[in-house]
């Protein structure tokens, strides 16, 4: 339908703000070509401090929570929600402000089922912050939070949509973090806290 059509466009142009760019912009810094050169919060938190680091990763989550929950009062069309969640996650990642040169998704893969699947968000996180414990690398943490959110759901039994919704999310978020992969094989990704 007409209506499904523009609030799948209007979800991935809200998902395409490059948050972290713009909160980074006055420090006179293109973080594209530093540190790891993603937009994303962990790499605003590296080259420019955990304030805004914490900004973007607010603002990066808020995009993704925003347009399904505005969304969700209008229609409970499975289809229509999944397709406009994932347009939120693929505007981060090929943000058609930027040449289609985007982020990794996780923030704004955590804000989109925050709202869907709060509780199986609540155990991804936990992963997250074992493995970054453990590991001492985001992109680890990443990796494993968004391999275990499909599983959450499932045991939660969430709403059947979001399991196959939260398939394509992480295969999204892996093939992302392909850079990330190749540096950890190969033992040069940089740790998050410096030891
Ligand atoms: O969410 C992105 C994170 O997993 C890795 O970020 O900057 O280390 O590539 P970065």
């Amino acid at each position: 339908s007409g209506f499904g059509l523009l609030s799948i466009i209007l979800s991935y142009l809200v998902g395409s703000i490059p948050f972290g760019l713009l909160l980074s912009r006055k420090s006179g810094i293109d973080i594209r070509s530093q540190g790891s050169g993603n937009i994303g919060a962990t790499n605003v938190t590296r080259l420019l401090g955990k304030k805004l680091g914490a900004l973007t990763l607010l603002c990066d989550a808020g995009k993704g929570f925003l347009p399904i929950a505005c969304l969700s009062l209008c229609t409970r069309e499975p289809l229509v929600l999944g397709l406009a969640g994932a347009a939120t996650v693929l505007g981060h990642m090929f943000p058609v402000y930027l040449g289609f040169h985007g982020g990794k998704g996780v923030a704004t893969a955590l804000g989109l089922f925050l709202f869907l699947d709060p509780c199986a968000v609540a155990l991804a996180l936990l992963v997250f912050l074992i493995a970054l414990w453990r590991t001492n690398y985001v992109s680890v943490a990443s990796l494993a939070a968004s391999a275990s959110l499909p599983l959450w759901i499932w045991i939660l039994r969430g709403s059947s949509w979001h399991i196959p919704l939260a398939l394509v999310v992480m295969a999204l978020i892996w093939s992302r973090h392909r850079g990330n992969i190749e540096r950890l094989r190969q033992g040069t990704e940089k740790p998050w806290k410096k030891v």
